[in-house]
């Protein structure tokens, strides 16, 4: 059955708008195979948006993403702002403001690794071989969103989440693991934090009630950031608190061997977003060398959301395929380095001629 979407594409900064145009030219491989037609309609977001209409997330682009069935995001952040804690706008705040109206509420990154790149792991490979694990990072609470501000001689961020807060992203995770390898890891600090301490009651007690049948354990936070580098295999899906989240998951993605491999998907309340776990890496920003992998993958998550599960094993499986034939960017060492725009085509090309690339 062919279908049409809307798709809001928001390129933003850096490597953004490189790696953001070969996932869209995926889509479009993917469209004209499957015989979908996505229509695209761009906005700016960020570093970009700040230059262009003096706010991180203009109302148009809000207004984009709303009215789309999906967001494909590619990085957002610019040196001119990195350094400069005295600047009144900044590109971030494009980014959670679009998470707070759109109520994206669980951020959900997997992490999976190629066989074919199990040597670049800064681990040893019969650490991660086998390495399958996916984060549920809660994403519109916290000490992020929390009341901040500054004191007389000082500064605060409050860190606050209510039980529905827990809740409802606890109910993803749980679901997920039921669909997987049926465990769930809360991490937090209960050892310490009140609002770790709601997490555990509030996640124990909907283990109980609703999923008996998922196993779930807890880990101290250090602890969890100890286990991912000394014993990867054991996580199944893990469940987080925002900060917590944000820096295990980027401690997570480095198993995989490169920063340009992971996909990430933002879901909740209104239109999903997806995204590659990268920044906008602005060093190489136009220069054609960003590994476009992660937003490609991104764009399969997207394909899964709207239901289009073959379609994103199509992408998936071209991916491999265009591994295993060393078709790579830098970052992933091969012998000879291709370009962006070269791996987004080799991608495209086995979309479209599937036959010997299928696994
Ligand atoms: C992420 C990023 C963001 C975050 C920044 C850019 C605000 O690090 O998506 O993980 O901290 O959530
Ligand atoms: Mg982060």
């Amino acid at each position: 059955m062919s279908i049409a979407k809307k798709i809001a594409v928001l390129p933003g900064d850096g490597i953004g708008p490189e790696v953001t145009a070969q996932a869209v030219q995926v889509l479009q491989a993917i469209g004209e195979r499957f015989g979908h037609t996505f229509t695209y309609t761009y906005a700016d977001v960020g570093a970009i948006a700040i230059e262009r209409h003096g706010d991180p997330l203009p109302e148009a682009t809000l207004d984009t993403c709303l009215n789309a069935d999906a967001i494909l995001f590619g990085a957002i952040g610019h040196p001119r702002f990195d350094n400069d804690p005295s600047a009144p706008v900044r590109p971030e705040q494009g980014l959670l403001r679009l998470r707070k109206s759109l109520g994206l509420f669980a951020n959900i990154r997997p992490v999976t690794l190629y066989p074919s790149l199990l040597h670049l792991s800064p681990l040893r490979e019969e650490k991660v071989r086998g390495v399958d694990f996916v984060i549920y990072r809660e994403l519109t609470g916290g000490i992020y969103f929390g009341d901040k501000g500054q004191t007389p001689n000082g500064a605060y961020d409050h860190c606050v989440y209510t039980g529905p807060e827990i809740d409802r992203i606890a109910r993803l995770a749980f679901e997920h693991a039921r669909r997987r390898r049926g465990k769930v890891t809360l991490v937090d600090k209960a050892n310490v934090l009140e609002t770790s301490r709601l997490w555990r009651k509030i996640v124990t007690a909907l283990a109980a009630e609703v999923y008996p049948d998922v196993t779930l354990d807890w880990m101290y936070v250090d602890n969890a950031a100890m286990q991912i580098i000394q014993y990867p295999v054991s996580f199944d899906v893990m469940l987080t608190e925002n900060m917590f989240g944000d820096i295990l998951s980027d401690e997570a993605s480095v198993l995989a061997g490169s920063l340009g491999m992971l996909p990430s998907a933002s879901v909740g309340e209104k239109t999903a977003l997806f995204e590659p776990i990268h920044g906008s890496y602005p060093q190489a920003a136009g220069q054609d060398i960003a590994n476009p992998i992660a937003a490609i993958l991104s764009a399969a998550m997207l394909l899964e959301h709207l239901g289009l599960t073959a379609e994103a094993n199509a992408v998936r499986d071209a991916v491999q395929a265009t591994l295993e034939a060393g078709i790579a960017t830098a970052d992933l060492q091969t012998s000879q380095a291709s370009r962006c725009s070269e791996v987004g085509r080799a991608i495209c090309g086995l979309i479209l001629a599937p036959v010997e690339a299928e696994r």
